[in-house]
């Protein structure tokens, strides 16, 4: 029997389908409502608001639970790795071992990027946010990999996914040499993914460099706590731009430069940045008041979600690696992390928090593991962004390949001037 639910305006009612989800609440079909009784929705920051179909990833902010493919994010941050995650989310299975090798083959040679890119880098100042060099370089790969941009073909839907996955990390990585003034590494197919990366940021040519196997695990679970996240906000934009048919390396650009705002992937650099300028465990009842302080626009980066009103089971995963790596690499007592776990301790236990449900997310700890892997705050962002170039792609896929697509475009509550005629500048 077909749920609805009975919407009166005026003299008219009308019958709204009610679909249910395998998970989560259930939602109100609302595609005939302004035809039927002439209004719409208002709903600015869609808060209640589903945009969309999709199977990918679940988030029960209430628990702090996060699945994908019905996953649960421990379960893969500790048995599984960022390659198989990918494969699970562009398929929607987890993969035999003949179809990881053939992917993990795939994806391996397509690491490197056009030569003629090198070229665009020394285009950008020195100093530029490595953030803005890839928004810049990826875009531009709609200009070289034509054969991946028709998509309406499943197959170059395919390869633009390989290709992304593969040459993020890549890309990021030669933004981050760029910007340092040191020559591009280029990929090495004999390392695995997350130890390429580590490979292209670190090794000079000068010497030889061994990838450190616990900072390359550390990596590898630091993209898979990123990988995706449903329709955040830099998804939901990725969403937008492929409704309209542009290709996928253009949508992509788009993600990456949604992600780069503070109240998002930025986060983690504020956050690292905040955490250093709070300095000492003294100093942080001083920055509780001012994130409480309804005129002092400061907020505490790395707390707080639209979704989580619990504890961000990507932050639990997160704060377990950062001590297990700062031990590792014989870092004692880092001061940064003993403001984040005193931060996180008071503020947990402060009543306005406490009242907004407001936890660290994802981004509160990620940046003192980066940090202590040598990476300066600059490159925290562009790491999330090739961490969730995977979801964005899958999402995007999910969508192009949905025969019931349409072009996103939304509605407003117009509050301009009403109708008036236009008075001559010499009449004015
Ligand atoms: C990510 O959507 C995703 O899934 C994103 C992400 C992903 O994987 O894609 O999880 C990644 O972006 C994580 C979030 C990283 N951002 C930050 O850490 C920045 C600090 N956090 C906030 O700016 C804020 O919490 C947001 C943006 C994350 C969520 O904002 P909402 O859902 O719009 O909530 P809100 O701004 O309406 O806040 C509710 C209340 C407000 O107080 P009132 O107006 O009700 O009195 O809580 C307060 C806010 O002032 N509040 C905070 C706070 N976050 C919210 N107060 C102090 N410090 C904070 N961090």
């Amino acid at each position: 029997m077909t749920k609805s639910a009975s919407l009166t305006f005026g003299d008219k009612t009308v019958e709204l389908p009610v679909r249910s989800p395998t998970a989560g609440p259930d939602v109100l079909d609302i595609r005939k409502l302004y035809g039927e009784l002439d209004v719409f929705t208002y709903d600015p920051g869609f808060t209640s608001t589903a945009s969309c179909d999709s199977s990918i990833t679940y988030i029960d902010g209430d628990v702090g639970e996060l699945l994908h493919r019905g996953y649960p994010i421990e379960q893969l941050a500790e048995q599984s790795c960022f390659l198989e995650l990918c494969y699970l989310l562009l398929y929607g299975e987890l993969p035999s071992p003949e179809e990881m090798d053939k992917f993990r083959t795939t994806v391996t040679r397509h690491t490197m990027v056009h030569e003629q890119m090198h070229n665009f880098f020394r285009g950008f100042r020195r100093d530029a946010h490595p953030m803005a060099t890839m928004v810049g370089v990826v875009g531009a790969m709609s200009a070289f990999y034509h054969d991946s941009t028709d998509i309406s073909d499943p197959w170059q839907r395919e390869v633009a996914a390989f290709r992304l996955i593969a040459k993020l990390p890549t890309i990021a990585a030669m933004a981050y040499k760029y910007s340092i003034g040191q020559p591009f590494v280029y990929p090495r197919n004999d390392l695995d993914y997350a130890s390429n990366f580590l490979h292209m940021c670190f090794s000079v040519p000068a010497e030889t460099y061994e990838v450190n196997p616990i900072l390359s695990k550390a990596m590898d679970r630091i993209m898979m706590l990123h990988a995706d996240h449903e329709q955040n906000a830099s998804t939901s934009t990725v969403r937008l731009a492929g409704s309209s048919g542009a290709n996928p390396f253009a949508c992509i650009a788009a993600g990456i430069a949604c992600l780069w705002g503070p109240a998002h992937g930025g986060a983690n650099q504020a956050c690292l940045e905040m955490l250093r300028e709070i300095g000492t465990v003294d100093r942080i009842p001083e920055y509780i008041e001012k994130a409480k302080n309804k005129d002092d626009p400061f907020r505490l980066m790395g707390f707080g979600h639209r979704v989580y009103k619990n504890f961000d089971p990507r932050a639990k995963v997160m704060k377990e690696s950062a001590d297990e790596v700062l031990e590792l690499m014989g870092i004692h007592n880092n001061p940064t992390l003993q403001v984040a776990k005193e931060l996180e301790r008071i503020a947990l236990e402060d009543d306005y928090f406490i009242s907004k449900k407001l936890y660290p997310n994802v981004d509160f700890y990620s940046g003192i593991i980066l940090d202590a892997m040598g990476f300066p705050t600059s490159m925290f962002t562009p790491i999330f962004a090739l961490s969730r170039t995977v979801g964005w792609i899958s999402q995007w896929k999910e969508m192009i390949s949905d025969p019931a697509l349409k072009i996103g475009r939304p509605r407003q509550l117009y509050t301009g001037p009403a109708k008036r005629d236009y008075v001559d500048l010499a009449k004015r």
